[in-house]
């Protein structure tokens, strides 16, 4: 039975629907699936759909993401972001399709002076790192040559729930800001992680670890600090604390703390650069390109009921 090109999980996320949009794009037949198509936490709806499509490939972006959350929940963080991508490593295996899972910079504990490359060991400090280490240990048991781990982090899309978004909501609607200044990643578009990860698939890559981000690196208040600029709110003063202030800040109005995250989790790119003969851009390119697709994206009805379950 001929099958779509692309199964893409997780598909009404930031980055699912930048894959799914993208993989239109580029002429694929893509299905994009996410909770209501194929629910993570069902093996038999995983196996099912993805015979029912035979895809050549899956990008399984389908996860829990709210790190913070994964601590009051670990049972279901490591069912959908662990035990759920082993079932989807199996379904595509038995498809004979490739596959991409998209990981995190949260696998590593953030001790590296160095940028981490992609056979640095992982040891996660958040159940949400840990859980995502399982999806990986998963995908990797394969040994296949078409399945890739990608890590990526400090993810940020038109649309989507993330850091820069939070902080344009904050700065317009008046509430102080102050940003954790010791912690430091490397910020990444959902379409330059897009591209790359459909360059992979396309340049027939062969299996094991990537690591994808825009160059450049900062800390969260850095980047608060750069998207208020490119924002024209670069009046708005950003505060600044450290990881252990924010977290005794929670603590003293009786709130949980935070997840633990690494300090430093910059990711080595250079395979990946390597491969595609071009870095991913800077992340102040990508975010100018990102706030006026934000801002449209705010005014618009989310794409994604429109090509999630749709052949292209
Ligand atoms: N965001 C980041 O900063 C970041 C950094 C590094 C790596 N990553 C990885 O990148 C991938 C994509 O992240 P993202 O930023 O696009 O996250 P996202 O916007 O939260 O998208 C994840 C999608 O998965 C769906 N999902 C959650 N539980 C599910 C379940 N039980 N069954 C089916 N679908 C389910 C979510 O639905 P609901 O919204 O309804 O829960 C959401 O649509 C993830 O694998 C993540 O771990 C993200």
């Amino acid at each position: 039975m001929s099958g779509v090109d692309l199964l893409v999980t997780g598909a009404a996320g930031q980055l699912g629907r930048v894959v799914v949009a993208q993989g239109a794009a580029r002429g694929l037949c893509v299905v994009g699936v996410d909770v209501a198509e194929m629910p993570l936490d069902q093996q038999a709806a995983i196996a099912r759909t993805v015979a029912a499509q035979a895809p050549r490939a899956v990008v399984h972006c389908g996860a829990i993401t709210n790190v913070d959350g994964c601590e009051l929940d670990p049972l279901a963080a490591h069912r959908i972001n662990g035990l759920a991508t082993a079932w989807v490593a199996e379904a595509a295996a038995a498809a004979g399709a490739a596959l991409v899972y998209v990981s995190t910079d949260f696998v590593f504990d953030g001790t590296a002076t160095a940028p981490y490359p992609v056979d640095a060991a992982a040891s996660p400090l958040s159940v949400y790192g840990a859980s995502k280490r399982r999806g990986e240990e998963a995908v990797l048991a394969h040994g296949r040559p078409d399945f890739h781990v990608v890590r990526t982090s400090w993810v940020f899309g038109p649309g989507g729930r993330n850091f820069p978004r939070t902080m344009l909501d904050r700065a317009r609607s008046g509430q102080p800001l102050k940003v954790v200044t010791d912690q430091v990643g490397r910020p990444t578009m959902t379409h330059d992680l897009a591209e790359a990860l459909l360059d992979l698939l396309a340049l027939r890559a062969p299996g094991g670890v990537w690591h994808a981000a825009n160059e450049g690196q900062c800390s969260w208040h850095q980047l608060a600090v750069d998207v208020l600029r490119e924002a024209g709110l670069g009046h708005v003063v950003v505060g600044t604390q450290t990881a252990a202030e924010y977290a005794a800040g929670l603590v003293a109005q009786g709130k949980r703390p935070p997840a633990l995250r690494p300090s430093w989790s910059v990711l080595d790119t250079q395979k990946l650069t390597r491969l595609r003969g071009k870095p991913l851009p800077h992340y102040l390119d990508a975010l100018r390109r990102y706030l006026p697709l934000d801002a449209a994206a705010s005014r618009t009805a989310p794409p994604i009921p429109d090509l999630r379950g749709k052949h292209y």
